[in-house]
């Protein structure tokens, strides 16, 4: 159920075979000076690869595709995929061009593929396979599960691939475990993207329930799941109220657990091995702590009419991608327990539609939140927030976590400031903040640093009650922040950082990873950070 939007099986191997029905090599260097691996071709390849070369065609740019038919009864072909500069090549760039094996297998129905990681470049070959094999997965990832009889004869015949990823003898075992971890993080990525492109009428919080059930069982989750009785019990006003528009669809607290699993569960090879090690130590040091797991907390507005404080219709379609921080928070619990690691996780999806009707909320509402602080709803649009901060007080009440972190698509303005590449990252906690960002860095996911505090605390003032959910148009981002400020603990005991996500969650253009629609950004980066906590 997990897998079935990642149909790619990939193995690690030492040299080709003549099943496949391409072989796939990467080139670095410069146009007059090139870069290719020929000693774990086959002759064939090794002819094929002249001729592209004599003819010109080969180009070391980026993503740059050469193809050549290497036999012409089986269609078998030799393909080049350009790297960049020697120098500059990185996890990344071998990410990407990954994607554009991916897109090309999909494109031209292969069904099996050979690509040959140069043991000759600069990375180690197990980094370089696990990042061609993530960008495989992500890059064959397709959505047409709602592609109709209108297009019957078009409709792709959900295909899958088979992967031969050939490296060099000596690197073979620890390639293994990090070809399998990148895969599982993939798979987790891609199934976090296919529920992101359920649209609203499909993906409300009842059905979001349902599926977050479905990964428990799945992957030995604990699932438990609050509905609007026992939040009303619990006093969570955000939630009641900007669910309350839809009663027929009704919000969701949705939590998911992993327990930790003793330290038996990260596979074989050298780096587990070490890894095993690491983490045996500090689980000694940190013994206490166990009890305290980490906290992710997900916005899930499965769709943002924008409520009272409506929308324009322009572009609204795009909300369908509302509940993407939650995605990620799901995707990251799918890997997190797919790889057995050792922590004890919480992951909470705070889910509800955000709509129009009699029983909406509305401007001027005041509202009682889970932990007492009362909020003057000045814009029902402004509704991110809401959910967010109960899921926030009432999980950090609940599961005593030893750091938290938050993905929202919570502000246009995040968009405005840092376009359709950067996360915003909100920290006030500089080891926190140091240990996000440099995990997104290493998943391959870009954040910037954000600025919050003192002046725009005070903006967020109300009149009538503790605080207002928006106050003008002036710093959005951070107005939005420092509202889900006043829902963590201010005496030091729980870290947070929060990922304004709204300019990377979805991508309306293709690029070398992805092809348009949801990204899934925030698994990678999660399960990286998860990896690296004690
Ligand atoms: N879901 C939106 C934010 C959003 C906008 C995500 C564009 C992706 C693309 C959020 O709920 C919202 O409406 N935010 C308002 C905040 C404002 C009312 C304070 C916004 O950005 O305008
Ligand atoms: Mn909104
Ligand atoms: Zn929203």
């Amino acid at each position: 159920m997990i897998e079935q939007y990642t149909p790619v099986k990939v193995q690690v191997k030492t040299e080709t075979s003549d099943r496949e029905q391409a072989v796939v090599i990467f080139a670095t260097g410069e146009r007059n000076n090139l870069d290719v691996p020929r000693e774990l071709l086959d002759e064939s390849s090794v002819e094929a690869l002249d001729a592209l070369l004599s003819a010109g065609a080969v180009s070391p740019a980026v993503c740059d595709i050469a193809q050549q038919i290497v036999a012409a009864k089986t269609a078998r072909r030799l393909v080049v995929i350009g790297l960049g500069p020697t120098k500059k090549v990185s996890i990344q760039s071998y990410r990407e061009a990954g994607g554009q094996v991916g897109k090309l297998a999909r494109k031209h129905e292969l069904s099996r593929v050979a690509v040959v990681i140069d043991p000759a470049l600069p990375l180690g070959s197990h980094d370089a396979a696990a990042a061609v094999a993530g960008g495989i997965c992500t890059g064959f990832f397709s959505f047409d599960k709602f592609k109709g009889r209108g297009q019957a004869a078009k409709k792709a015949k959900s295909p899958a691939i088979e992967v031969d990823l050939i490296v060099d003898a000596p690197a073979a075992e620890y390639a293994v475990a990090s070809v399998g971890r990148a895969v599982e993080i993939a798979i987790a990525q891609n199934f976090a993207r296919a529920i992101a492109a359920h649209p609203g009428n499909v993906m409300h919080p009842l059905a979001l329930a349902q599926v977050a059930g479905d990964v428990a069982r799945h992957c030995g989750l604990t699932l438990r799941t609050l509905n609007e009785k026992e939040m009303h019990k619990l006093g969570m006003g955000g939630m009641l109220a900007v669910g309350g528009g839809s009663p027929l669809t009704p919000p969701r607290m949705i939590v998911l657990e992993w327990k930790g699993s003793g330290s038996r569960a990260l596979g074989s090879g050298r780096e587990a091995a070490t890894q095993r090690s690491r983490i045996d130590r500090k689980d000694v040091k940190a013994q206490p702590r166990a009890l305290h797991p980490l906290l992710l907390v997900g916005k899930a507005i499965t769709f943002d009419t924008g409520g009272i404080s409506i929308k324009p219709r322009e572009g609204m379609e795009r909300m369908v991608y509302d509940k993407c921080g939650a995605m990620a928070v799901i995707g990251a619990m799918i890997a997190i327990a797919r790889l057995r690691l050792p922590q004890r996780v919480i992951g909470i999806l705070a889910a509800a539609e955000n709509h129009v009707s009699d029983r909406a909320y509305r401007p001027g509402d005041i509202l009682t939140m889970y932990n007492g602080v009362t909020v003057e709803v000045t814009n029902t649009d402004a509704e991110g927030r809401l959910v967010l901060a109960d899921a926030l007080a009432w999980g950090i009440e609940t599961y005593k976590p030893s750091a938290v972190v938050d993905l929202a698509t919570l502000t246009g303005g995040i968009v405005v400031a840092l376009g359709r590449e950067f996360a915003g990252l909100f920290c006030d906690d500089d080891p926190l903040a140091g240990e996000i960002a440099s995990a997104a860095q290493r998943a391959g996911e870009k954040t910037w640093r954000m600025p919050f505090g003192e002046a725009v605390r005070d903006m967020m003032k109300s009149e009538h009650a503790d605080i207002v959910n928006s106050a003008g148009r002036w710093a959005h981002p951070i107005q939005g922040a420092e509202f889900l400020r006043r829902f963590v603990p201010d005496d030091g005991t729980t870290p947070w950082a929060h990922l304004d996500i709204a300019g990377v969650a979805d991508s309306d253009k293709a690029s070398n990873q992805y092809s348009p629609g949801a990204t899934g950004w925030g698994v990678r980066t999660l399960v990286q950070w998860v990896l690296g906590r004690p």
